[in-house]
Formats: structure tokens, sequence, C-alpha cells
């Protein structure tokens, strides 16, 4: 299969490509597009053998269910069961945009979208080509990040073409993605919304509109109880090299990172350093890489993916990375991190 990428920008959506995209949907087929958290590759998430070949493409295991975007809150209804109020004020406040509600399911969507479960993912994301897209495409596009199941989620349309190239038919380019981890999910299922896995919307901000909010307690690496989110058990995201995530106050950090590369590379051992715009003049040697700055949270999160898949392009055998846990987002960044690292981490 010849995969066709078409550029569009989203101030001045191309209406034909959209159109095309949307036929290609409606056919059952595949194609990816940006949103603002990562790309997503969409497929009919009401059509049980479209959803089945996101699936095939991503080498995803079965089990693990797919998020079905929507455009407008009419199509809440359809495809869920009961809306509670929650949803409504969340939705109110945050849609268009990163955040994802689990909700029981209708009879409308095939249990081949929802893994098997009872209950549907469902998120309005804020992308102008993404609503558009899902417009043309008949309105209920199942979507997970557009990446081979194991690797890092793309922010970029050459990371989608890089893991989909000839075997989906179409790729939406629409430049950088701007979060660049992926939606929170909060589930309403049950008493009080529980997060199954952070994102830009904090714990904070949806306890706001709602009160009371919990953390699925699987998301801890300790824990004894299995992620409630599927997707969350796999070990996502792992770079090709050892990661190391090293935390401390700065200074210690600096001085124990470059002892640390010293050590290695009088072995032989190509190493990898992750810091940021105000401390990589501070690395001599070793391949460094900067993940933004820490005044920008933002910057920080839309470069975590695509600086983990430029270190599987190099020769680094293990990399060290400065910590990101603190500000708004960092539980949430920590969460990616600390998943591409297998939970190694040094504290200074
Ligand atoms: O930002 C995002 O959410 C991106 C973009 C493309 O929208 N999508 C995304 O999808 O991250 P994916 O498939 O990579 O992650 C979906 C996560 C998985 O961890 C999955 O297990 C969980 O959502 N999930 C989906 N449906 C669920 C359900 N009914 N109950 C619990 N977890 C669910
Ligand atoms: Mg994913």
């Amino acid at each position: 299969m010849q995969t066709i990428i078409r550029k569009v920008d989203e101030n001045c959506i191309d209406e034909k490509i959209m159109k095309e995209a949307g036929a290609l949907l409606k056919a059952g087929a595949l194609v990816a597009f940006p949103t603002e958290t990562v790309y997503g590759l969409g497929a009919n998430a009401l059509d049980e053998k479209a959803a089945a070949k996101i699936y095939a493409a991503k080498g995803r295991p079965s089990d693990n269910p797919l998020i079905v975007h929507i455009a407008d809150m009419e199509s809440l209804k359809l495809i869920t069961e009961e809306i509670p109020e929650a949803a409504y004020q969340l939705a109110d406040k945050f849609w268009p945009g990163p955040l994802t509600m689990v909700l029981k399911k209708s009879d409308a969507v095939p249990y081949g979208t929802t893994g098997g479960l009872d209950t549907v993912a469902v998120r309005m994301p804020s992308h102008p080509i993404a609503l558009e897209m899902i417009r043309y495409g008949g309105g209920y596009i199942a979507a997970p990040s557009a990446n081979t199941s194991g690797r890092p989620s793309p922010t970029l349309a050459s990371h989608v073409l890089d893991d989909m190239n000839g075997i989906i038919p179409m790729i939406l380019d629409g430049g950088a993605v701007g979060i660049g981890i992926e939606s929170t999910i909060v589930d309403l299922t049950e008493g009080v919304p529980t997060i199954l896995r952070p994102g830009f919307i904090t714990k904070e901000m949806l306890e706001e509109v709602v009160g009371e909010v919990q953390i699925d307690k699987g998301l801890s690496a300790d824990s004894k109880t299995p992620p409630k989110a599927p997707g969350m058990k796999y070990r996502h995201y792992a770079p090709k090299a050892d990661l190391m995530i090293v935390e401390g106050a700065r200074e210690a950090v600096i001085e124990k990172i470059n002892a640390l590369v010293q050590e290695n590379e009088s072995k032989g051992v190509c190493t990898g350093i992750i810091g940021t715009e105000e401390t990589i003049s501070r690395y001599p040697s070793g391949i460094v890489k900067s993940m933004g700055t820490r005044r920008d949270e933002l910057s920080i999160s839309s470069h975590l993916y695509s600086i983990l898949r430029e270190f599987d392009e190099s020769d680094a055998e293990i990399i060290y990375s400065e910590s990101f846990s603190e500000g708004a987002m960092g539980s949430a960044i920590m969460n990616r991190l600390l998943k591409a690292a297998g939970h190694k981490i040094m504290k200074v």
C-alpha cells in the first residue's frame, strides 16, 4: 500500500483533502491525523472491521480499548448509555480539548472498539484538522496514538510515517502538535471520578469543576492492582538505549550526570543526556539534547517523545535524563518518562 501524505494548514483547511480523508474513513480505511496532544490513527469507531485494522496496523494487544473521538455534544448521546452530570460539567469546561472521559457504552459501539469492555472512552479534540476530519468521516472516529505499539507516540507527521509507511493509505500532516503527551483520562463510571492517565488537564483542574477526584492506585509503580486503563500496564515508549532519570538539586544532578558520562566513556560506552536550555551548555561531552526550557512546561512536554525517537536513531547505549516533576504537568510528564525508563531513577 502506498501512504499518501497531505499537508493541511489548520488556519486554512483544504476541504477537498478533508473530503478525501472522510471518504477513506467511511469506507473503513485508516487515516492518521494531528490532534492537540499527539497524532492519532483514525478509523470508523462504529465499524468493528475498521477498528480491527487499527490493532493490526499498530500491533496493538486486542484487550487495549480505543478512544472514540467526536466533534459535537450531540454525538455523545448515541455512543453512551448514561451521561452523568459530571460529564456535562467537564465537557462544558474542557471540551473541545485534551480530556478523555470513560462512560458506559451504548449498543452502537462494538466491543471490537472497546476491547470487550462495557465502557467507552470519549474525547472531543480541539485541533481544527481533527474536528473537521471527524465530521467528514461520519462523526465517530476511534483513534489511538499513531505509533507502532511500544514506540513513543508521534508528535510530528514524520514520526507517523516512520511507523506506518506502507501500512495505512493517508496521513494528514498538520505540523508539530502543541501538547505532545496524550490526553488526561478520567473514569466517570463509578463513584468518585478517577484519573486513569495523567495529562495536560490536572487533578486540580478537574476538582475545580466536579469536586473530589482520585488517581487510579494502579498507576503507581509498586501497586499490586493493575491500572484500570488497560493500556497503562504496558511498558510504552521504551527507547532502545537504557534510560535512567537523575533527580535532585540542579547542580548535584549536573555533577552526577557528568561523572556518569565520564565513567561510561572511559569504557567506550556512548552516552546520551537529556537536559534543558538552562543546562545543556553544562554537559561538555556525550550526546546532549534539550527537552525545552523549564520556564515553559509545554516546551518540555511537546519535545519528550521526539527526543526519545531521536535517541533511537543515535548510537547512545545509555541515556541520563534530568527529572521534570515540578509544575502543573509534572506528574503527566514523569508518568511517561518513568515508563520509558522502566522506573529507573537515581536520587542525588
Ligand atoms: O491524546 C490522546 O488521548 C490520543 C489522541 C490521538 O487523541 N489518543 C491516545 O490513545 O492516547 P491510546 O489508544 O494511545 O490510549 C488510550 C488509552 C489506553 O491506555 C486505553 O487502555 C485507555 O485509553 N482506554 C480506552 N478505553 C478505555 C475504557 N473504556 N476504560 C479504561 N481505559 C480505556
Ligand atoms: Mg498510545
